[in-house]
């Protein structure tokens, strides 16, 4: 860690990388919050690399991301809830652009019944948790060999109130969409926490946010009546995808977090998340535990 803020933050300022192209690797820009940040960073100038899991809406989303954009757009694919697409994303990223100033693991999703993947993994913690875990892990000597590597995770205040499952972490015994949920962004917390403890005397970072309440697509897929109902009800309330794109732009580029590592961060703020999630024994235990789930 590079420590917590103990000087206000200046004002503002997302236009300090323009001419600088820094890379950006993006999960889950095809819709929703990932797809409004990679449109905001293509636009300070950085080269941004989407990726999606679906080739003709990715390579259209890519498309229309690079118009006018001084770097293109340009998109890889992976289905990031296979733990194999995930390294075949790595090592085509690697042989393609051999250099990452900027991870942003953004891609997630809400899934109401419990899925098991081919990896035999529950598929909350699997995409939402290991495939960022794992990504990370296969471009790290990238990242910390950039000149300012950072590492951005999207999590959710829906960690509040959630724990983790040691004896059950694929919630096998009592599924619900809102336990593995909720466990999968707490497991976000607790791996950006360790990340940025791994990654001291480094010049990279590591940060996490809650992009606020946002109306995407999240919840649309794989939730019941009733949820979908109460969720069309809130839509009103919540935060565009471009508002709720600010806090991951924020810590993608702005200069003000450049040497801030280890936080999560709320409206582009510094803010306390649960007592879970500060627990630094918890964090290197699901260190371990993801390093052996993936190891099998
Ligand atoms: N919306 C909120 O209120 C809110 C609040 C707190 C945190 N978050 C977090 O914000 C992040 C982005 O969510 P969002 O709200 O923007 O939702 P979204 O609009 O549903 O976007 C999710 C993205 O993840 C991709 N994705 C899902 N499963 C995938 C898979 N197996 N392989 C590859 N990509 C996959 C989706 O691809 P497709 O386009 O192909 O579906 C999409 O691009 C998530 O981590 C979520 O937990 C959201």
């Amino acid at each position: 860690m590079h420590g917590p803020l103990s000087r206000p933050l200046p004002a503002p300022d997302y236009a300090y990388s323009q001419g600088m192209a820094r890379r950006v690797l993006i999960t889950g820009a095809t819709s929703g919050i990932g797809l409004e940040a990679a449109r905001a960073l293509a636009a300070q100038g950085m080269a941004v690399v989407i990726v999606g899991r679906d080739p003709v809406k990715t390579q259209r989303v890519a498309a229309e991301l690079s118009r006018g954009q001084p770097e293109a757009v340009e998109y890889l694919l992976a289905d990031l809830q296979r733990m194999a697409s995930v390294r075949r994303l790595a090592a085509e990223y690697r042989e393609r652009y051999g250099e990452l100033d900027v991870l942003i693991n953004n891609a997630g999703s809400f899934f109401s019944s419990r899925t098991v993947t081919e990896d035999s993994l529950e598929a909350t913690f699997a995409l939402n948790h290991l495939a960022p875990f794992l990504l990370t892990h296969l471009l790290l000597d990238l990242i910390t060999a950039a000149p300012a590597g950072r590492v951005v995770t999207v999590s959710s205040a829906a960690h509040v109130g959630a724990r983790m499952h040691w004896d059950d972490l694929q919630l096998a015994k009592r599924y619900s969409g809102f336990t593995a949920y909720g466990q999968s962004k707490l497991a976000n917390l607790l791996f950006s926490r360790e990340l940025a403890r791994r990654l001291a005397g480094t010049k990279a970072t590591s940060n996490a946010l809650h992009p606020g309440a946002v109306a995407t697509s999240l919840f649309d897929r794989g939730t019941n009546g009733a949820l979908k109902l109460a969720l069309r009800l809130i839509r009103p309330f919540m935060l565009d995808p471009v508002q709720g794109a600010r806090t991951t732009v924020y810590l993608a580029s702005s200069p003000q977090v450049a040497d801030v590592s280890g936080l999560y961060f709320v409206k582009e703020k510094p803010a306390a998340p649960s007592r879970q999630a500060q627990d630094d024994a918890a964090a290197a235990r699901l260190w371990s535990a993801s390093e052996e789930l993936l190891s099998q």
